[in-house]
Protein backbone atom coordinates (compact mmCIF):
# COMPACT_ATOMS: atom_id res chain seq x y z
CA UNK A 1 0.00 0.00 0.00
CA UNK A 2 1.09 3.39 -0.75
CA UNK A 3 2.12 5.51 2.32
CA UNK A 4 0.13 8.63 2.26
CA UNK A 5 2.44 10.97 4.34
CA UNK A 6 4.55 13.37 2.17
CA UNK A 7 7.74 12.03 1.86
CA UNK A 8 9.97 12.74 3.78
CA UNK A 9 12.57 15.57 3.00
CA UNK A 10 16.06 17.45 4.47
CA UNK A 11 13.84 21.03 4.20
CA UNK A 12 12.78 20.86 7.82
CA UNK A 13 16.25 21.29 8.69
CA UNK A 14 16.17 24.86 7.03
CA UNK A 15 13.11 25.45 7.60
CA UNK A 16 13.43 25.05 11.11
CA UNK A 17 16.54 27.25 11.19
CA UNK A 18 14.98 30.10 9.57
CA UNK A 19 11.58 29.81 11.71
CA UNK A 20 14.06 29.20 15.09
CA UNK A 21 12.33 26.05 15.74
CA UNK A 22 14.58 23.65 17.32
CA UNK A 23 15.47 20.34 15.83
CA UNK A 24 14.61 16.75 17.68
CA UNK A 25 17.01 14.21 16.16
CA UNK A 26 16.80 11.05 17.64
CA UNK A 27 19.09 7.85 16.96
CA UNK A 28 17.77 4.71 15.43
CA UNK A 29 19.08 1.52 14.88
CA UNK A 30 16.51 -0.82 14.18
CA UNK A 31 12.35 -1.45 14.01
CA UNK A 32 11.42 -0.67 17.23
CA UNK A 33 13.66 2.19 18.13
CA UNK A 34 12.72 3.61 14.63
CA UNK A 35 9.00 3.38 15.45
CA UNK A 36 9.47 4.78 19.04
CA UNK A 37 11.59 7.48 17.78
CA UNK A 38 9.18 8.68 15.14
CA UNK A 39 5.96 8.15 17.43
CA UNK A 40 7.39 10.12 19.91
CA UNK A 41 7.69 13.28 17.69
CA UNK A 42 11.39 12.90 16.28
CA UNK A 43 12.14 15.61 13.32
CA UNK A 44 15.18 12.75 11.82
CA UNK A 45 16.39 9.68 13.09
CA UNK A 46 20.25 9.79 12.56
CA UNK A 47 21.53 5.52 12.42
CA UNK A 48 24.85 6.62 14.21
CA UNK A 49 27.76 4.61 14.45
CA UNK A 50 26.92 4.44 18.24
CA UNK A 51 25.20 1.52 17.23
CA UNK A 52 28.90 -0.26 17.46
CA UNK A 53 28.79 0.66 21.37
CA UNK A 54 25.05 0.66 22.08
CA UNK A 55 24.21 -2.12 19.59
CA UNK A 56 26.90 -4.53 19.20
CA UNK A 57 28.73 -4.43 22.27
CA UNK A 58 31.65 -2.78 20.96
CA UNK A 59 34.18 -0.54 22.63
CA UNK A 60 34.37 2.18 20.20
CA UNK A 61 32.60 3.13 17.09
CA UNK A 62 35.89 1.88 14.88
CA UNK A 63 35.35 -1.80 14.39
CA UNK A 64 31.60 -0.86 13.08
CA UNK A 65 31.74 -1.63 9.17
CA UNK A 66 29.48 -0.56 6.05
CA UNK A 67 27.80 -3.65 5.96
CA UNK A 68 26.70 -3.15 9.77
CA UNK A 69 25.25 0.20 8.61
CA UNK A 70 23.49 -0.96 5.87
CA UNK A 71 21.76 -3.62 7.92
CA UNK A 72 20.40 -1.30 10.66
CA UNK A 73 19.71 1.60 8.61
CA UNK A 74 17.63 -1.18 6.38
CA UNK A 75 15.83 -2.12 9.26
CA UNK A 76 14.74 1.59 9.94
CA UNK A 77 13.17 2.09 7.12
CA UNK A 78 11.39 -0.93 6.95
CA UNK A 79 9.64 0.36 9.73
CA UNK A 80 8.25 3.58 7.33
CA UNK A 81 9.06 6.09 9.86
CA UNK A 82 8.11 8.65 7.80
CA UNK A 83 10.89 11.10 8.44
CA UNK A 84 14.24 11.95 6.84
CA UNK A 85 17.18 9.12 7.63
CA UNK A 86 20.86 9.86 8.08
CA UNK A 87 23.49 7.26 8.17
CA UNK A 88 26.56 7.68 9.82
CA UNK A 89 29.78 6.94 6.91
CA UNK A 90 31.79 4.77 9.41
CA UNK A 91 35.46 5.16 9.97
CA UNK A 92 37.45 3.70 6.93
CA UNK A 93 34.84 4.32 4.54
CA UNK A 94 35.73 7.70 3.11
CA UNK A 95 39.47 8.17 4.53
CA UNK A 96 40.94 5.98 1.54
CA UNK A 97 39.61 7.57 -1.72
CA UNK A 98 36.82 9.76 -3.42
CA UNK A 99 35.80 6.26 -5.13
CA UNK A 100 35.44 4.81 -1.82
CA UNK A 101 33.73 7.54 -0.29
CA UNK A 102 31.05 8.05 -2.92
CA UNK A 103 30.95 3.66 -3.48
CA UNK A 104 30.07 3.77 0.76
CA UNK A 105 27.65 6.63 0.10
CA UNK A 106 25.86 5.04 -2.59
CA UNK A 107 25.45 1.65 -0.86
CA UNK A 108 23.39 3.56 2.07
CA UNK A 109 21.54 5.51 -0.15
CA UNK A 110 20.43 2.80 -2.73
CA UNK A 111 20.53 -0.48 -0.71
CA UNK A 112 19.16 1.06 2.69
CA UNK A 113 17.00 3.83 1.44
CA UNK A 114 19.01 6.72 3.69
CA UNK A 115 18.56 10.50 2.58
CA UNK A 116 22.03 11.56 3.80
CA UNK A 117 25.25 10.55 5.66
CA UNK A 118 26.98 12.16 8.13
CA UNK A 119 31.03 12.55 7.65
CA UNK A 120 33.05 13.32 10.96
CA UNK A 121 35.97 16.20 11.09
CA UNK A 122 36.02 19.37 9.25
CA UNK A 123 38.24 20.84 6.18
CA UNK A 124 40.47 18.11 6.06
CA UNK A 125 37.20 15.68 4.98
CA UNK A 126 37.11 18.30 2.33
CA UNK A 127 37.89 16.26 -0.82
CA UNK A 128 34.99 12.94 0.18
CA UNK A 129 32.78 15.98 1.36
CA UNK A 130 32.87 17.56 -2.10
CA UNK A 131 32.65 13.99 -3.97
CA UNK A 132 29.41 12.96 -1.55
CA UNK A 133 27.80 15.68 -2.78
CA UNK A 134 28.43 15.93 -6.11
CA UNK A 135 27.07 12.23 -6.63
CA UNK A 136 23.68 13.84 -5.05
CA UNK A 137 24.36 12.47 -1.83
CA UNK A 138 23.06 15.01 1.19
CA UNK A 139 25.72 15.29 3.98
CA UNK A 140 25.82 16.36 7.90
CA UNK A 141 28.56 17.27 9.17
CA UNK A 142 30.16 16.48 12.86
CA UNK A 143 32.55 18.46 14.46
CA UNK A 144 33.94 18.80 18.15
CA UNK A 145 34.51 15.88 19.67
CA UNK A 146 34.44 13.19 16.96
CA UNK A 147 34.42 8.93 18.27
CA UNK A 148 36.22 7.79 15.58
CA UNK A 149 39.13 10.19 16.19
CA UNK A 150 39.12 8.68 19.81
CA UNK A 151 43.24 7.35 19.23
CA UNK A 152 44.27 10.63 17.81
CA UNK A 153 42.17 12.77 20.82
CA UNK A 154 43.39 10.42 23.58
CA UNK A 155 40.14 9.69 24.41
CA UNK A 156 36.86 11.48 25.09
CA UNK A 157 37.04 14.96 26.15
CA UNK A 158 34.98 18.15 25.95
CA UNK A 159 36.73 20.30 22.42
CA UNK A 160 37.14 23.76 21.18
CA UNK A 161 39.13 24.86 24.56
CA UNK A 162 41.81 27.26 24.33
CA UNK A 163 41.92 30.06 21.93
CA UNK A 164 43.57 27.57 18.98
CA UNK A 165 40.85 24.42 19.27
CA UNK A 166 38.15 27.07 19.79
CA UNK A 167 39.22 28.95 16.57
CA UNK A 168 40.02 25.65 14.81
CA UNK A 169 36.14 24.50 15.53
CA UNK A 170 35.26 28.26 14.07
CA UNK A 171 36.69 28.00 10.83
CA UNK A 172 35.83 23.94 10.34
CA UNK A 173 31.88 25.27 10.60
CA UNK A 174 31.87 27.97 7.90
CA UNK A 175 34.02 25.86 5.96
CA UNK A 176 31.29 23.13 6.40
CA UNK A 177 28.52 25.40 5.69
CA UNK A 178 30.40 26.84 2.86
CA UNK A 179 31.03 23.18 1.06
CA UNK A 180 27.45 22.28 1.07
CA UNK A 181 26.24 20.46 4.28
CA UNK A 182 22.89 20.50 5.48
CA UNK A 183 23.68 20.73 8.72
CA UNK A 184 26.09 20.20 11.22
CA UNK A 185 26.40 18.16 14.44
CA UNK A 186 28.57 19.52 17.43
CA UNK A 187 29.44 16.97 19.82
CA UNK A 188 31.16 17.78 23.74
CA UNK A 189 31.77 21.43 23.03
CA UNK A 190 31.47 24.85 25.29
CA UNK A 191 27.91 25.77 25.64
CA UNK A 192 29.20 29.03 24.68
CA UNK A 193 31.26 28.31 21.86
CA UNK A 194 28.37 26.30 20.29
CA UNK A 195 26.25 29.34 20.24
CA UNK A 196 28.54 31.15 18.70
CA UNK A 197 28.88 28.94 15.65
CA UNK A 198 24.83 28.90 15.67
CA UNK A 199 25.10 32.48 15.19
CA UNK A 200 27.41 32.47 12.50
CA UNK A 201 26.60 29.55 10.85
CA UNK A 202 23.78 29.86 7.72
CA UNK A 203 23.09 25.60 8.62
CA UNK A 204 21.42 24.71 11.08
CA UNK A 205 23.63 23.23 14.57
CA UNK A 206 22.59 19.91 16.33
CA UNK A 207 23.91 19.61 19.49
CA UNK A 208 25.38 16.61 21.78
CA UNK A 209 26.79 18.20 25.22
CA UNK A 210 27.06 21.37 22.95
CA UNK A 211 24.61 23.15 25.52
CA UNK A 212 21.07 24.82 24.85
CA UNK A 213 22.50 27.64 21.81
CA UNK A 214 22.04 25.25 19.22
CA UNK A 215 19.67 24.90 16.37
CA UNK A 216 18.82 21.60 17.58
CA UNK A 217 19.65 18.69 20.04
CA UNK A 218 20.45 14.82 19.21
CA UNK A 219 20.24 11.95 21.90
CA UNK A 220 21.30 8.09 21.58
CA UNK A 221 18.07 6.36 22.07
CA UNK A 222 19.65 3.94 24.34
CA UNK A 223 20.90 7.37 26.76
CA UNK A 224 17.63 8.54 26.59
CA UNK A 225 15.66 5.98 27.46
CA UNK A 226 18.19 4.42 30.64
CA UNK A 227 18.28 1.05 28.34
CA UNK A 228 21.60 0.15 29.59
CA UNK A 229 23.19 -0.18 32.77
CA UNK A 230 25.70 2.19 33.98
CA UNK A 231 26.13 6.29 34.07
CA UNK A 232 25.06 8.37 31.59
CA UNK A 233 27.58 10.96 30.16
CA UNK A 234 26.95 14.48 31.84
CA UNK A 235 25.20 15.94 28.57
CA UNK A 236 22.49 13.14 28.79
CA UNK A 237 18.75 13.43 30.80
CA UNK A 238 17.26 10.30 30.86
CA UNK A 239 13.85 10.65 30.04
CA UNK A 240 12.61 7.00 31.49
CA UNK A 241 14.53 4.02 32.98
CA UNK A 242 13.52 1.24 30.79
CA UNK A 243 16.41 -0.95 30.99
CA UNK A 244 14.90 -0.88 34.69
CA UNK A 245 11.32 -1.86 34.02
CA UNK A 246 12.79 -4.54 31.15
CA UNK A 247 14.64 -6.60 33.84
CA UNK A 248 11.67 -5.91 36.06
CA UNK A 249 9.20 -7.25 33.50
CA UNK A 250 11.60 -10.20 33.13
CA UNK A 251 12.47 -11.68 36.37
CA UNK A 252 8.43 -10.97 36.67
CA UNK A 253 7.95 -13.69 33.98
CA UNK A 254 10.79 -15.90 35.39
CA UNK A 255 9.05 -15.72 38.66
CA UNK A 256 5.41 -16.40 37.04
CA UNK A 257 7.27 -19.71 35.17
CA UNK A 258 8.98 -20.89 38.06
CA UNK A 259 5.66 -20.93 39.99
CA UNK A 260 3.23 -22.22 37.40
CA UNK A 261 1.14 -18.73 36.71
CA UNK A 262 2.26 -18.82 33.15
CA UNK A 263 0.84 -19.71 31.07
CA UNK A 264 -2.81 -19.65 31.93
CA UNK A 265 -6.05 -20.84 29.71
CA UNK A 266 -6.07 -17.04 28.67
CA UNK A 267 -2.54 -17.81 26.97
CA UNK A 268 -3.24 -21.01 25.58
CA UNK A 269 -5.89 -22.57 22.49
CA UNK A 270 -8.49 -24.97 22.54
CA UNK A 271 -9.15 -28.01 20.82
CA UNK A 272 -12.14 -26.35 18.53
CA UNK A 273 -10.61 -24.69 15.65
CA UNK A 274 -13.03 -21.61 14.03
CA UNK A 275 -13.79 -22.56 10.29
CA UNK A 276 -11.50 -20.48 8.93
CA UNK A 277 -8.82 -21.44 11.41
CA UNK A 278 -7.28 -19.85 14.61
CA UNK A 279 -5.01 -17.25 13.99
CA UNK A 280 -1.79 -17.95 16.33
CA UNK A 281 -0.77 -14.90 16.18
CA UNK A 282 -3.45 -11.94 15.92
CA UNK A 283 -2.82 -8.61 17.18
CA UNK A 284 0.80 -9.45 17.48
CA UNK A 285 4.49 -8.01 16.67
CA UNK A 286 5.66 -6.48 13.76
CA UNK A 287 5.34 -2.99 11.39
CA UNK A 288 1.90 -3.15 11.16
CA UNK A 289 1.48 0.43 9.86
CA UNK A 290 3.28 3.26 9.12
CA UNK A 291 3.82 5.19 12.04
CA UNK A 292 4.20 3.30 14.89
CA UNK A 293 1.70 1.31 17.14
CA UNK A 294 1.56 3.80 19.88
CA UNK A 295 -0.23 6.07 17.68
CA UNK A 296 -3.01 3.40 17.11
CA UNK A 297 -2.64 4.58 13.40
CA UNK A 298 -4.60 1.75 10.93
CA UNK A 299 -2.79 -1.56 10.32
CA UNK A 300 -1.13 -1.67 6.43
CA UNK A 301 -2.98 -3.90 4.04
O1 LIG B 1 26.88 7.90 16.28
C1 LIG B 1 26.05 8.67 16.77
O2 LIG B 1 25.03 8.27 17.34
C2 LIG B 1 26.32 10.09 16.66
C3 LIG B 1 25.49 11.01 17.50
C4 LIG B 1 25.82 10.84 18.92
C5 LIG B 1 25.61 12.42 17.06
O3 LIG B 1 27.17 10.49 15.94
Amino acid sequence: MQDPRPAPSLDVFARRKREGEPLVVVTAYDLSSALIAAAGGADALLVGDSLGMVMLGYESTLPVTLDDMVHHCRAVQRARPGLPVIADLPYGTFHVSKEETVRAGLRLVQEAGVHAVKVEGGRQRAAAIAALLDAEIPVMGHLGLTPQSVNRLGGYRVQGRGAESESRLLDDAAFLAEAGCFSLVLECVPAALAARVTAAAPIPTIGIGAGPGCDGQVLVFHDLLGLLPGRPPKFVRRYAELGRAATDAVAAFAADVRQHRFPTAEQSYGVAATPAGEPATEGSIGPAYPGGTATGGEPAA
